[in-house]
């Protein structure tokens, strides 16, 4: 099967790659010249593990190419897919669907024959919609059907995501449509993963609200965690407790410094304002948006109490500052939050991140980059564990107390206890959900 893939960011690249290992034909293309131009040489413009060989093979099997032209991509193909962007749009919390709405209308001009053009793209309810209208509109001769394909991938893990998922939803309006979306993920049918065939607007929705939930979750145990502190109850346990609990599940429940990403932000505040639109409030996910910043707020006044409240002229080694492991993804990073307040605060702020310099250089001006947590922690009078990449997850803390001025250790990922940064020489340690530990003066 030929397939068009428009825009090859996280969603898009991997959507593509995989379809073509799954033996379609596919172009990826994107209107940025400079990341065709590297996936061309054989560069991967972003981080995601296995991504690199995977593209290498299907490039090699002649089933995948990169392309910035639309029109020769569409040309021909039996299914196009928009995964371009949905940020949130400036001023309103709606998403922005002008670069949806106009892949569609470049689409339009570009159909020849018979094609179902799939949203990937995370859309508010009515979008797939709004795409065919637009389409018809444009080219009224155009012979096409529309379908919703939410994707559910996570940054990190995402081939294995897309080769396994727990489901793939298929929003359509007739058996055409269906048919051919069956064909294209012929692969996962036979292995039998679940393929959930839905109308359009409750594939929109299921995106949606499957978010929101997810959000929820990590807030709430977020909540949970700040009432912990006061009540001298651990986190930990409580999540481990909770957790085994087969109504609610493991996952999600690791209380940290509030969410972040490309996604969870801007699809809450996409979804509160599809509610209010609607006059039905998203009452519990306006809530999950207000904790949330709350949440990264606190961790800003956790690390400042634990610096006593002097910040000014010390220096701050911070660990990891993409949203999470495993991805150079820097979207809604709590760093970003973080990271300002302790230069606005006056401190002197080093960053290691194994995956993170690229983007983070442009997106944190004034801080020091070094390559490894020992470096980082020479001389410093603090260190912030903000992303818990496995390279964090193993240190010599012995070796890093010594090395700092002040040894005081702000996990916010709960990685270590008081008592590991107790026995390796830490003057303080502070975490999620936990008590807190501080040397007498
Ligand atoms: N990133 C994730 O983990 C994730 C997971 C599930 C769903 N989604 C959803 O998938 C969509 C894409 O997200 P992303 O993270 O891949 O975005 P991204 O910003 O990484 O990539 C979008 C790409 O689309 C390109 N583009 C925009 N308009 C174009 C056009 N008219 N023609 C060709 N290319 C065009 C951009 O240049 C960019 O490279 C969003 O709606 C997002 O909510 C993302």
């Amino acid at each position: 099967m030929k397939i068009a893939m428009i825009g090859t960011g996280y969603v898009g690249l991997v959507s593509g790659v995989c379809f073509s290992d799954f033996g379609h034909d596919v172009v990826c293309v994107d209107k940025n010249p400079d990341k065709i131009a590297m996936l061309e040489r054989g560069e991967v413009p972003i981080y995601e593990p296995g991504l690199d060989a995977l593209i290498e093979k299907n490039v090699e099997a002649g089933r995948l190419t990169f392309s910035t032209d639309l029109s020769a991509a569409v040309d021909g193909a039996e299914a196009v897919f928009i995964a371009v962007g949905t940020p949130t749009r400036r001023g309103d919390g709606h998403a922005d669907l002008s670069y949806v709405m106009a892949a569609a209308e470049e689409i339009a001009q570009a159909l020849t024959g018979y094609a179902v053009v799939v949203t990937k793209s995370t859309v508010p309810v009515g979008t797939n919609r709004q795409v065919k209208r637009t389409i018809a509109k444009a080219n009224p001769s155009a012979e096409f059907d529309v379908a919703s394909n939410p994707e559910f991938l996570r940054e990190g893990a995402a081939i294995e995501d897309f080769m396994k998922p727990d489901r793939v939803i298929v929003g359509v309006q007739n058996d055409r449509a269906a048919d051919l979306m069956s064909e294209i993920y012929r692969p996962l049918y036979l292995r039998e993963f679940p393929i959930i065939t839905t109308d359009l607007e409750s594939a929109e929705m299921i995106k949606y609200a499957a978010n929101a939930f997810l959000a929820t979750k990590i807030t709430f145990i977020n909540e949970i965690a700040a009432l912990c502190e006061r009540v001298g109850a651990d986190i930990k346990q409580v999540s481990k407790g909770m957790g085994l609990d087969g109504r609610i599940g493991n996952k999600f429940l690791h209380a940290g410094p509030g969410y972040g990403g490309s996604c969870f932000p801007k699809d809450t505040k996409a979804l509160a304002r599809i509610g209010q639109d609607h006059a039905v409030p998203m009452q519990i996910t306006e809530t999950v948006i207000k904790v949330n910043d709350e949440t990264r707020r606190r961790m800003i006044e956790k690390i400042t109490d634990m610096m006593d409240g002097h910040l000014a002229g010390k220096t701050v080694a911070v660990l990891g500052v993409t949203f999470k492991p495993n991805t150079d993804d820097m979207r809604e990073a709590p760093s970003l939050t973080v990271i300002p307040a302790l230069i606005g605060a006056g401190a002197r702020v080093r960053v290691v991140d194994p995956q993170g310099r690229r983007e983070g250089e442009e997106l944190l001006p004034g801080v020091h980059w070094v390559e490894d947590a020992y470096k980082a922690a020479q001389n410093a009078d603090a260190l912030v564990i903000l992303t818990e990449w496995n390279e964090f997850r193993a240190l010599d803390l012995k070796r890093l107390a010594k090395k700092m001025a002040t040894p005081a250790l702000a996990d916010l990922r709960n990685i270590y206890s008081a008592q590991d940064a107790k026995r390796a020489g830490f003057s303080a340690y502070v975490s999620i959900g936990r008590t807190d530990f501080r040397a007498e003066a």
